[in-house]
């Protein structure tokens, strides 16, 4: 049985869960996914318990970082309708002495969702983005994308049997994620425009043809994307840190981390809430601007940015971002190119890596402190959101110092030698005889 409903967050029209709705048919508002949670109320201790239980599982639905969680995301759901890779399990770091001292603070961690299955966060949300639109009943799936969200939704399609449809924004894709689509054998068109002018397609493509849409407007990614923040709080005991950092682009992530915490401190899941910070880069950065005006306006910007996952000028889910800052007393900031490929140098070295976008996160804590935001003993969690595979051009530009509005502070260099010892033994520094 299904208690949940939808509810507009503008109007606050209910509809029933069944229908098929990406937005609110009375006024266009964002839509949320609303769960009954009142059965849970005080009842934490029995569904940590479950929980626990279902790490010593080998049931797919169990094994799931996402599923694990399901009464907090699909409650009552058919497990046979679920579509699953075994998203997130992701691992939640401690960074290494040279990475925390980079940041200024001294109890840093990393939930690294690069480690999902194919390669981002994006994964957490198509599980039950492709579940629902099995549920519905379709037969092909749509999105716009920068390359995550589309290399995970070809998967999942090709998974359960249905036709992928993908807009990309013409040449601004990472190399690796433009590859996934095509391998999982998505339908791939680039628009001739940027990633906001794709999805303003897609909107109209899903309201006029019969195919399902995946962008993160679908409230049912985000319920997803909240098991970030919940296998996060699993990971440490459920001992919330001071502060979540998150980069921010559409804003599905700043917005399903809100709507986690709430859920999760209504229930008595966690006790307080941590402050969430929004990182964007400087080139697109209309959210961060709109929280100096403390949401007062907001405008649309043309985006630019080395982290194309992030160069959006007309996020998606901006009034539900806004819910999560307001009401977790969190942050929004922008951050440079220059600071996002230095900070993602420092990730690269600490052995965890990231894509450019995800190293947003690292710069945006790295400001804040200096900004006395972040107090260094404040305990801090950044979020990284895609892989280090997935653009591997932007890593030979920057250690090449082949990057044109980048000066890397850390480059590692590539040699060429002839091959002879004497050459190689000039790289080592020190005597190389008794090193080696
Ligand atoms: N980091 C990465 C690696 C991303 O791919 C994205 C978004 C974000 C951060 C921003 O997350 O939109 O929830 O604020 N990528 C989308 C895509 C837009 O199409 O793959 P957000």
């Amino acid at each position: 049985m299904v208690s949940s409903i939808l509810r507009c967050v503008d109007c606050q029209t209910e509809y029933a869960f069944e229908k098929n709705l990406y937005t609110c048919p009375t006024c266009g508002g964002l839509l949320d996914v609303v769960h009954d949670l009142a059965a849970w109320k005080g009842r934490a201790e029995e569904l940590r318990h479950l929980f626990n239980e279902r790490m010593r599982s080998w049931k797919a639905v169990d094994r799931s970082g996402v599923w694990r969680y399901r009464e907090l995301i699909a409650p009552g759901i058919d497990e046979k309708l679920i579509v699953t890779r075994g998203e997130g399990n992701t691992t939640l770091y401690d960074a290494t002495d040279a990475l925390s001292l980079y940041v200024g603070v001294n109890r840093l961690q990393l939930k690294h969702e690069g480690e999902n299955p194919t390669g981002s966060f994006k994964d957490r949300g198509m599980s039950p983005g492709v579940t629902r639109a099995r549920q519905m009943g379709a037969t092909a799936v749509i999105c716009a994308s920068t390359g995550n969200t589309s290399a995970s939704m070809a998967s999942f399609a090709s998974l359960a049997g249905l036709r992928a449809l993908i807009l990309f924004p013409e040449g601004k894709v990472a190399v690796g994620k433009v590859a996934q689509s095509i391998a999982y054998g998505a339908v791939s068109v680039q628009v001739r425009g940027d990633f906001d002018a794709a999805l303003e397609l897609v909107r109209e493509a899903s309201d006029k043809l019969p195919i399902y849409m995946l962008n993160s407007i679908n409230p049912f990614r985000l319920e997803g994307q909240k098991t970030i923040i919940i296998e996060m709080m699993h990971q440490r005991n459920w001992q919330v840190p001071d502060w979540i950092v998150v980069p921010g682009g559409n804003l599905g992530n700043s917005a399903a981390f809100g709507k986690a915490l709430l859920e999760m401190q209504e229930i008595g899941l966690i006790d307080r809430l941590p402050r969430v910070a929004v990182i964007q880069a400087e080139g697109a950065a209309p959210f961060a601007k709109a929280f100096e005006h403390e949401f007062d306006h907001f405008e649309p910007v043309r985006a630019e940015t080395v982290a194309t996952a992030i160069r959006i000028g007309n996020p998606a889910s901006y009034k539900k971002a806004i819910r999560t800052v307001v009401k977790t007393h969190g942050w929004a900031t922008s951050v440079s190119d220059q600071d996002i490929m230095d900070a993602k140098a420092q990730v690269d070295f600490a052995g965890i890596g990231c894509e450019p976008a995800s190293a947003a996160s690292v710069a945006g804590t790295k400001k804040l402190v200096e900004q006395g935001v972040i107090k260094p003993a404040e305990e801090v969690v950044c979020v990284l959101t895609g892989h280090v595979l997935k653009d591997p051009q932007v890593v030979i530009d920057y250690h090449g110092q082949n990057m044109p509005n980048v000066d890397a502070k850390f480059p590692n260099r590539m040699h060429t030698i002839y091959g002879t010892l004497d050459e190689l033994v000039e790289f080592l520094p020190g005597n190389a005889a008794v090193r080696l």
